[in-house]
């Protein structure tokens, strides 16, 4: 089975406070984009699970295994190969795309037929972005990353999203964030409303990051990328994740292709891309 694993964007990340569990309590906007691996997943009867990545801690093969366990049977195998798009460690959720797409491809092809709620419990064993990306679509993500609802369909809106090559590990950001506890629920809410009225610049000026300046102090590239956009005319740009990718709106293609070369000229990686739904 062939099937596409898109990257994710958080229009907004919040982090409300520490849990008991060590993980941080988050509150979060996720938006599928159309940056995408491919992978080629088949079930064998051989009893292995493999895959061809080229990452030690590959999700692919995590996530196959957790399936398994929650449905055992002998000899149950799968064989995955992935063709990487998604720069990793970049916060676009590359590696949790590839898990979510085998949970859902594995469901099938096992012919388990676990409905999307049991295929989320899995998921959350996997990463925590895991679950949102299980469920498709934009999302409203809370919990550790396990709470994950419907956040509504909209027009798809082009973007930049930028990357500057270095590594940021989400374990480091989590660590050195310093946000307070704080209770604003108006920032969802201006997202939503944001989206709903389609105006680019509304939603840009409704981003927020709380990872951002953490992620800043450990790589200062992501300040750069950032500052270089808004020289280019972008509004607000933002980071995704725990970074390092920075993301951008723009009027349209034509404009995020002249960003993407200006950032590309300055040894970036960039993509014009489109938020999609589905
Ligand atoms: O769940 P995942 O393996 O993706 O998380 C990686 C690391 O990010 C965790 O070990 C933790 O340090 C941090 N994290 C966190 N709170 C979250 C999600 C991740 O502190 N909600």
């Amino acid at each position: 089975m062939t099937l596409e694993a898109n990257a994710k964007i958080n229009l907004t990340l919040e982090v409300l406070g520490t849990r008991p569990d060590g993980y941080h309590e988050l509150r979060s906007v996720v938006m599928p984009i159309s940056l995408a691996d491919t992978l080629e997943v088949s079930a064998t009867d051989d009893g292995v699970i493999s895959s061809d990545s080229p990452y030690p801690d590959d999700l692919c093969v995590k996530a196959a295994k957790a399936l398994a366990r929650r449905a055992p049977a002998p000899r149950r195998g799968a064989r995955i190969s992935v063709v990487k798009r998604i720069p990793p460690g970049g916060g676009l959720g590359g590696g949790s795309a590839d898990a979510a797409a085998v949970l859902r491809a594995l469901n099938e092809l096992w012919e388990l037929d676990l409905p999307r709620a049991a295929l989320c419990e899995v998921a959350t064993e996997v990463g925590s972005d895991v679950p949102s990306l299980v469920h498709g679509g934009c999302v409203l993500m809370q919990g550790r990353g396990e709470i994950v609802r419907d956040f509504g369909e909209y027009a798809d809106f082009p973007l930049v999203i930028v990357n500057p090559g270095v590594f940021s590990s989400t374990k480091e950001v989590f660590a050195k964030c310093t946000s307070p506890v704080h209770e604003d629920a108006g920032i969802v809410y201006n997202m939503h409303s944001a989206l709903q009225s389609r105006e680019i610049g509304r939603i840009a000026a409704a981003c927020v990051n709380d990872l951002a300046l953490a992620a800043c102090a450990l790589h200062p590239e992501i300040c750069k990328v950032m500052e270089e956009l808004r020289r280019a005319g972008v509004e607000n740009p933002a980071m995704s994740g725990s970074g390092s990718t920075v993301f951008g709106l723009v009027q349209g293609v034509a404009q995020g292709r002249e960003i993407c070369a200006l950032m590309e000229a300055k040894g970036w990686k960039a993509w014009c891309v489109h938020s999609s739904v589905r």
